[in-house]
């Protein structure tokens, strides 16, 4: 099987490339918005792989177009490419939309032209589900009203794929739902590199210790939790990358057009303070933070259910809250050098 993956330079999508190259051929496609072209070699020599890379910007239609013409062999897709900065996209609305939702319509439309089969993998999020009414949150879930275009971006996206699959009998579709995901390779040498300052947890924690930041501020400890801070379910992105493989496998079996949705969790919360605990133990080092006021659009927990994917994909996380941490701890010393 040869598998396009658009966004496979990034954080989440170079996880994947590694281990989906050991057993696919593997074409990635990315604008190198927010990634560096040293990961595609990071990417084969981890996985002694010939990874090929084409710099495609996927909003512009004739570029997608020689894509597909170019690698008209493609059998799955995984679709990781899109701009992903929250805060960002509040502030600038109308790039998020056009990045994220006409780079999903460039690729479908080639798909449509294909007489082939096409095994579709949708990179969506927990934060289509907004505030859940029940934990741990179901698929069941009734989708809400997102908090920002960046997540709007991801329920639209997700209704895209699913119209889509309705009429195109040659497309299965699957949206995986991450919740947080975090860590890195056991190499050290891919992992999250955030632009500027960090605005999720674990990134600011690793580049605070590395001395590259200030001291962290939890926001807020008044959140209706046991210890106060906020209950997130952080998935090791090893766990997550095989989950795309898991749900291309469970695609390719299928014999009819299919769209389906997952939760990609852990299933357990962790606290932002358990987070910080945990981090100290298992990497010896010290977090220096101060409480601050909460976070706009913060919620107090989300957490998955996720038996649909253990039962359905024959997935399951391996890696333990620690494990993942401490590979977090090491990307960053492999990437600022850092001795001990
Ligand atoms: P990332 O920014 O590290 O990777 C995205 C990649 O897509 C980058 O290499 C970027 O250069 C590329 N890209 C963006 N727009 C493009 C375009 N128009 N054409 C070609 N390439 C383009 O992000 P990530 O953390 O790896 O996330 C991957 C996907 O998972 C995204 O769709 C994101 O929304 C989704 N997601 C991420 C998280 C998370 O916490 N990291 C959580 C839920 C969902
Ligand atoms: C982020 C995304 C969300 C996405 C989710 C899953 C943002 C604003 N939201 O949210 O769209 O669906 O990941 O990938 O990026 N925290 C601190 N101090 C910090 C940073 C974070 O206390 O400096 C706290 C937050 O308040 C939160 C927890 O840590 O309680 C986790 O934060 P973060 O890593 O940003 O993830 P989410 O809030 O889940």
């Amino acid at each position: 099987m040869k598998v396009l993956v658009t966004g496979g330079l990034g954080y989440i999508g170079s996880h994947t490339c590694v281990e989906l190259s050991k057993k696919y051929s593997v074409v990635i496609a990315d604008n190198l918005i927010n990634s560096e072209i040293e990961v595609l070699d990071r990417i084969n020599n981890i996985a002694h792989s010939k990874v090929i890379f084409e710099k495609i910007d996927l909003r512009n239609k004739k570029e997608v177009a020689f894509l597909f013409e170019k690698h008209g062999d493609i059998t799955g897709i995984i679709h990781f490419a899109a701009l992903k900065a929250v805060g960002e996209s509040i502030e600038k609305p109308l790039l998020y939309y056009e990045n994220n939702i006409n780079s999903l319509l460039n690729i479908l439309e080639q798909v449509q032209q294909l007489n082939s089969e096409i095994n579709f993998i949708f990179s969506s999020s927990c934060t289509v589900y907004g505030v859940p009414l029940n934990l741990p949150i179901t698929e069941e879930e009734p989708i809400k009203k997102a908090f920002s275009p960046y997540g709007e971006t991801k329920q639209i996206c997700e209704n895209i794929i699913s119209s889509s699959s309705k009429l195109n009998m040659n497309l299965k579709s699957i949206s995986l739902r991450y919740f947080n995901p975090i860590g890195a390779h056991e190499s050290a040498a891919i992992g999250e590199l955030p632009l500027g300052k960090p605005q999720n947890l674990i990134p600011y924690i690793t580049q605070s210790v590395a001395g590259v930041r200030g001291d962290l501020t939890i926001f807020g400890n008044d959140y209706n939790t046991p210890d106060g801070t906020c209950i997130r379910d952080y998935i090791h992105v090893v766990d997550l990358a095989d989950a795309h493989i898991k749900a291309l496998e469970y695609l390719s079996d299928k014999e009819f057009s299919t769209n389906e949705v997952f939760n990609i969790g852990t299933g357990k919360g962790t606290s932002v303070m358990e987070i910080i605990n945990s981090f100290q133990d298992c990497t010896g080092k010290k977090i220096n933070y101060k409480i601050g006021g909460r976070r706009k659009g913060d919620i107090d927990a989300t957490f998955a259910d996720n038996r649909k994917s253990l039962n359905t994909l024959s997935w399951s996380p391996r890696y333990s809250i620690e494990q993942a941490l401490e590979s977090a701890w090491n990307w960053e010393k492999n990437y600022r050098e850092i001795s001990e």
